[in-house]
This record gives C-alpha cells, structure tokens and sequence, in this order.
C-alpha cells in the first residue's frame, strides 16, 4: 500500500516524475491540473468552473476542487494506493485530505518536494509553451503560479516535516536522475 503526495513549483517536473513512480508502484497517478483539463476540453461544467481561475494562475475553489478530489479518491483503483500531484495545495486541501483519509483509516506514506530554482521552472515552461502551447504558460501567468506556490503552497512542507513525511529532492539534472533522487527519498 502505497500512499505519495508530490509537491513542487510549476515547472518542477511533478507530472514527469509522477508518471515514472506511478508505473513503478503500479498506482494511480492523480493530478488535480490534468483532472482540470479534461474537464475544460470537455467543456464540462467544473471545466467551465475551473478554466476561469486557471487561465489567470489563479487557485481553483477549494470548493470545487476538494470534491472532485474525494470523487477521485473513492474509485476502486485508488483504494491500494495513489500518488497524488497538485494536491493538496492549501492548508484546508491539507485538513480535508486528512478527513478523507482517516474516513479510510489510511494515512499518507511520503511526500516528495521537488526543488527546482525560479529561473529553471521558468524557462523550462516558456519551452512547453513554444512546443505544447499550454494557455496558462506565458510568462505573465507562469510568474504568477509560481508565486502562489510560495505563497500558499510551499508552506504545506512544514506540515508534513512536523508528521516527519517530507522529503526534499533536487528536481535539476536529466529525468531519469532525479527519478532515481525519487526512488532513494521513497526507499529512505
Ligand atoms: P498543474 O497542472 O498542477 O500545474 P502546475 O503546478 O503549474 O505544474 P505544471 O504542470 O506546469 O508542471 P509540473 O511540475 O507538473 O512539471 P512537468 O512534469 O509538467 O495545475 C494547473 C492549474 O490547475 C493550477 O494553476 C490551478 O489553477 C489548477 N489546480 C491544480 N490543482 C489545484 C489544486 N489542488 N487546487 C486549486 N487549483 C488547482 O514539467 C514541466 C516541463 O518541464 C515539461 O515540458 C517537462 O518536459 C519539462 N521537464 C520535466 N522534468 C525536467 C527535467 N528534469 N529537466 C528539464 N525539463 C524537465
């Protein structure tokens, strides 16, 4: 049974790197953005919901977002185990995963952190931006994730340091290192 969050700036290879330990562990690999997406593609009503703050960088609801995390979480793929990437990414994300877990009297195993400087997450999605097109990746609103990030986001890694779970892994150098980083942190 196993139970991972990944953390990180956007940019920091999270989704990259969750495929890898997801294929490893044969767990779901669930990200609420990649969630977000389909929903937006499909023209959905919670994409419609959630394109409005995405476009802009902006946090989507919690009240959207913690339910469709519930959902996601009570599917039958998910009960021995998930990694999950982008989430939780506020401190009530944080309260509300604990809920839903101790309703499933499971609890979290690790939670990985890449770290990644601002200038590399940076210039590595002004590259997707030019190859993939992603919309929320122009400069303006990729500063602005990253700055949410810090602001909100990076301050959960103290509440999981305090529960002993947070592992820090230096998120720079080829794919396969720093899985290989990912691999250590989770054995450790
Ligand atoms: P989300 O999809 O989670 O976006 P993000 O956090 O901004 O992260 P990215 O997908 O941009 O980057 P990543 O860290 O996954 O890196 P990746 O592997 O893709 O969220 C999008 C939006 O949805 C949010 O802004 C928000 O609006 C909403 N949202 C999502 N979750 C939410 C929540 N919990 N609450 C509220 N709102 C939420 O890699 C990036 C690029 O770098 C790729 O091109 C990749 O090929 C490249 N790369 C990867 N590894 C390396 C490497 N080692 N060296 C060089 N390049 C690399």
């Amino acid at each position: 049974m196993t139970r991972l969050l990944i953390m990180g700036p956007p940019g920091s290879g999270k989704g990259t790197q969750a495929s890898l330990v997801a294929a490893k562990f044969d767990i779901p690999a669930i990200s609420t953005g990649d969630i977000f997406r389909a929903n937006v593609s499909e023209g959905t009503p919670l994409g419609v919901e959630a394109h409005k703050y995405m476009s802009a960088g902006e946090y989507v609801p919690d009240s959207v977002t913690n339910d469709m995390v519930r959902d996601r979480l009570s599917q039958p793929d998910a009960k021995s185990g998930f990694l999950l990437d982008g989430y939780p990414r506020t401190v009530s994300q944080v309260d509300f995963l604990d809920k839903i877990l101790s309703e499933q009297h499971a609890s979290i195993d690790r939670v990985i952190e890449l770290v990644v400087d601002v200038e590399e997450v940076v210039s590595r999605l002004l590259r997707r931006a030019a190859e993939e097109g992603r919309p929320d990746d122009t400069e303006e609103v990729i500063r602005h994730r990253i700055e949410l990030y810090f602001e909100q986001t990076e301050p959960l890694t103290a509440v999981y340091d305090a529960r002993d779970l947070h592992v820090r892994v230096d998120g720079t150098g080829s794919v396969e290192d720093v899985a290989a980083r990912i691999a250590e942190a989770i054995d450790a």
